[in-house]
Formats: C-alpha cells, sequence, structure tokens
C-alpha cells in the first residue's frame, strides 16, 4: 500500500434510480481492510443540524431558491464539522452526493441560476472541490424503471421523467466542465461490474 500523505473527497453523484449508494459501504470496508481511516456521509446531512435540514428538503414545499439556500447552508455545516476535519487528519471522505447534486438538481431539474450557485458555492466552500467524483450515469428512462420498484418516493423522486432528465443534462454539463474530477460509471452495467469500475478508479486516486 502505498502512503497516503493526506485525506481525500470522492463524491458519488447521480440521478435517483442510479443506483450510486449500493457500492459505497463496499468500498469502505475495503479500503478499511487496506489499512485507512474512512469516513462514511452524505448530503443532505452528515452532521446532526444537517439532518434536520435534509428532512425538510424531502419533505417540506418550498421554492427552488429555498432549496438551493437550504442545501448549501447544510453543506456548511457538513464541511465545517465532518469533511475538512476528517481530510485534515487524513481520512478518505466517502460522500453520497455533494454540490454537483445542487447544480444537476436545483439548476439542471428547478432552474436556478449558474451563477447563483457559483456565488453560494463560493461563498460555502471557497476553493474547496473534491478531489475525486464518480458520475453514475443512467438514462431516465431506466432510472424511472428502477425508482418505481423502490420505496416510497420523497419530494424529488415523486417527480416526473422529464425533470430528471433535465437533472441527467445537469450533470453531464458538470461531467464535461470538469473532467480532471470526475469519472464517468456507466450505471447500466451489472451491480458487480459497477464495484470493480469504481473499485479501480478510486485504487488508482488513492494508491491502495
Ligand atoms: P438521496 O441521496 O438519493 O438519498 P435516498 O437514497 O435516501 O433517497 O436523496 C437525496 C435527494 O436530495 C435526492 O433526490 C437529490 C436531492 N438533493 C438536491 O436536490 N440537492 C442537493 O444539493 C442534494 C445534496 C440533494
Amino acid at each position: 500500500m502505498t502512503d497516503v500523505r493526506r485525506g481525500m473527497v470522492v463524491t458519488w453523484e447521480g440521478v435517483d434510480g442510479s443506483g450510486k449508494s449500493q457500492s459505497i459501504p463496499i468500498v469502505a470496508d475495503w479500503l478499511r481492510g487496506a489499512g485507512l481511516e474512512v469516513v462514511v456521509t452524505r448530503e443532505p446531512g452528515g452532521t446532526e443540524l444537517a439532518e434536520a435540514v435534509r428532512e425538510l428538503v424531502l419533505h417540506k414545499p418550498m421554492d427552488a431558491l429555498t432549496e438551493t439556500m437550504l442545501a448549501f447552508a447544510a453543506r456548511r455545516d457538513h464541511l465545517k464539522n465532518v469533511i475538512e476535519p476528517a481530510a485534515a487528519r487524513g481520512a478518505i471522505v466517502l460522500c453520497d452526493r455533494f454540490t454537483d447534486s445542487t447544480y444537476a438538481y436545483q439548476g439542471g431539474g428547478r432552474g436556478v441560476a449558474v451563477e447563483t450557485l457559483k456565488s453560494l458555492e463560493l461563498m460555502v466552500q471557497g476553493g474547496m472541490q473534491p478531489d475525486l467524483t464518480l458520475w453514475f450515469d443512467v438514462s431516465a428512462k431506466e432510472a424511472e424503471r428502477r425508482r418505481s420498484a423502490a420505496r416510497a418516493p420523497d419530494r424529488f423522486e415523486a417527480l416526473d421523467e422529464c425533470f430528471f432528465a433535465n437533472v441527467i443534462a445537469g450533470y453531464r454539463k458538470r461531467f464535461e466542465e470538469c473532467p480532471s474530477r470526475f469519472v464517468r460509471i456507466d450505471a447500466h452495467m451489472t451491480p458487480e461490474e459497477v464495484i470493480e469500475h469504481v473499485k479501480g478508479v478510486v485504487a488508482s486516486r488513492v494508491g491502495v
């Protein structure tokens, strides 16, 4: 195992129904087995305050700008109290969703202006960006098929296929804008193939 000199932040992104979250505990166990400290967390959420915000964002009616500002407020608390301290002590942070979700859902899906997102991002994060972002890319049709087989939908999951097509387009734009940070994972593959691809990408970036 190569020495990891500093912590890393790896984010998992994709539309609801992409199956992105399934690989997180598997990758976490595998990295821990290699002797690394791993912190698994999620957005919105990851702290008591941010989890309370998550409940609001997922279940209470609100307009798109309110949704955006709540996502960033939760992110600020999460960054200050969990992500930054963990990365500073050398841990690998695996985060289920981060700011690319806000660009995809509130920007692509809800139509919030990119300039608004950029200024909130700068205010909340300064220059902080994840070291690696895995984008689980799946068609809107396949994501819809998978969502309809799953549990009761939250506010986002109840939206129509057109909303999710816009979210996917939002992710694609981010992917094209930040090619060195993003890796696209073809989420149409079998779960086993997805895990193998994810492990290979993480291994090459983390150095295990
Ligand atoms: P998700 O992470 O998919 O959790 P679960 O698997 O429990 O449904 O759900 C979080 C939802 O929040 C998802 O629909 C995307 C949405 N979301 C935003 O709209 N903006 C954001 O900035 C974030 C982080 C999430």
